[in-house]
């Protein structure tokens, strides 16, 4: 089982924490710390999918049963949560004038809750939030009752050759 690249173990584990916070978070901090993060973590996701193009897939690839195959479409459908996420809630920003909303500490609009990016924002989290804790769920089940040492790819023990 082949590692990933140490920066994308490094990336892997700080989204691991930074994606999950605004998830559970993200609607008691102030506008301008979630739009901060939200923003980085777009970025970190860009420079993890760039990473991950240019030093080559992991041990997915090379999985032996059909059923862990199953890990190739459920990790692009986490990339394709969190950039979906991130693109609404620039929306929101857009369509709510957000931006003239900080700046000048003026009043969300009338309709804010009933904004379609807001709703579409909201919709993506709920279903990031169910993904990710079949992914955490997934990857527990592999590493302690396969223990096929799944984690080695990210870092923690020695990775297997096999
Ligand atoms: C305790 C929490 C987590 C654990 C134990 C965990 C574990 C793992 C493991 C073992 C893999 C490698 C799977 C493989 O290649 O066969 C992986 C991949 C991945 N994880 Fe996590 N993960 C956690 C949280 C997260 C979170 C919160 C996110 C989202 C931000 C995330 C996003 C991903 C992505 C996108 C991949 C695929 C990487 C790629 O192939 O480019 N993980 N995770
Ligand atoms: C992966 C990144 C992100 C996560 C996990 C996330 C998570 C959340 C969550 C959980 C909510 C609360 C939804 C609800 O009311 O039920 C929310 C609301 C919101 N998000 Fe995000 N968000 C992310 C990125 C962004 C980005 C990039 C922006 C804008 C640039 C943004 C702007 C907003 C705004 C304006 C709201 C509404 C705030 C309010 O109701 O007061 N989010 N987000």
């Amino acid at each position: 089982m082949r590692p990933y690249h140490p920066a994308l173990v490094i990336l892997h584990w700080l989204l691991a924490i930074l994606v999950p916070f605004l998830l559970l978070f993200g609607a008691d901090l102030t506008l301008r710390v979630h739009l901060a993060l939200g923003i980085a973590i777009g970025g970190l996701f860009l420079i993890r999918l760039g990473i991950r193009f240019t030093t080559g897939a992991s041990g997915v690839h090379e999985a032996k049963r059909p059923i862990d195959r199953l890990a190739i479409p459920a990790h692009r459908l986490i990339y394709l949560l969190v950039f979906g996420v991130v693109a609404t809630g620039l929306g929101i920003v857009l369509q709510g004038n957000l931006i003239d909303v900080m700046l000048n500490h003026g009043r969300l609009p009338e309709n804010f809750s009933a904004l379609p990016s807001l709703q579409a924002h909201q919709v993506l989290t709920s279903v990031l939030l169910i993904v990710l804790s079949i992914h955490i769920l997934a990857a527990l089940f592999h590493q302690f009752v396969l223990k096929d040492a799944v984690f080695g790819k990210l870092g923690f023990a020695k990775s297997r050759e096999d």
